[in-house]
């Protein structure tokens, strides 16, 4: 596809990568069919970001709701999570990934992955990729303000030392800037516990498109109306 250049650009885009489920339903296939779809989307996706020269994606893999879903749904999810962890490990030259979310209820084997891709790709520079997996933003605000709670019970600063950028320190994302724009697709208009302190400026662009559809071009259509709204943000 032809390059397009973006004057504008987010610098932390976050995406709600949803209807896998919807899209799979359409063709008369299984969920987990969707959510394989899905993956390969998430990978195109991301390969365009940093391509085009976004520093940071915060990408929405699984929230702290979504293991109430049908356990083999859940096993799917995890085979390809696992699948997309080896395939990054051969490819680790060219992405830092950083998991966000609380880590301890996957497997060993997976989390063990997990910590490893982040400890091989902690020195590459440029892009970023956050992976949000068990990831709550409620829960992230919580961890953050028991940490500095902790702090302060143990004399390590004062409870007026507790501001904004106090709480932004402790997130998982710091120190990435905040998120400038959140696209979510398939036709929810909602942010779902996603980035919710990183986010409370971000830009927002919904879409009906199901995700496993959301390719180059529609990121692309995303990006321009991202390039209009900032141009009248930065207007006089
Ligand atoms: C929402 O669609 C999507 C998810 C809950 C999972 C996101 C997972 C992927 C994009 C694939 C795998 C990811 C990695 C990191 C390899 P939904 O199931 O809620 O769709 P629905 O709303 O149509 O039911």
């Amino acid at each position: 596809m032809a390059k397009t250049e973006f004057s504008t650009l987010p610098v932390h885009l976050g995406i709600i990568m949803d209807g896998n489920g919807r899209w799979a339903k359409k063709r008369g296939m299984p969920r987990t069919f969707g959510h394989k779809a899905g993956a390969e989307a998430m990978r195109k996706i991301l390969r365009e970001c940093r391509e085009l020269g976004i520093r940071y994606v915060t990408c929405y893999a699984f929230s702290t709701e979504n293991w109430s879903r049908p356990p083999e749904e859940v096993a799917v999810l995890m085979r390809l999570f696992d699948e997309y962890l080896d395939e990054a490990h051969e490819r680790f030259d060219k992405s830092r990934l950083i998991f966000i979310g609380d880590k301890t209820p996957f497997s060993d084997k997976l989390r063990e992955k997990m910590l490893r891709l982040e400890a091989e790709t902690a020195d590459i520079e440029g892009f970023t990729i956050f992976l949000a997996m068990n990831y709550g933003g409620r829960d992230e605000i919580v961890r953050a303000v028991r940490r500095l709670a902790q702090k302060a019970a143990q004399g390590e600063i004062s409870p007026d030392e507790i501001d904004e950028s106090a709480v932004s320190r402790e997130l998982y994302t710091y120190p990435a800037p905040d998120c400038d724009y959140i696209i979510r697709t398939s036709g929810e208009q909602r942010i779902s516990n996603f980035l919710m302190w990183q986010g409370a400026y971000s830009e927002l662009y919904f879409t009906d498109t199901l995700w496993p559809d959301f390719d180059t071009k529609a990121l692309h259509a995303a990006l321009e109306e991202y390039q209009r709204r900032s141009r009248r943000f930065g207007g006089i």
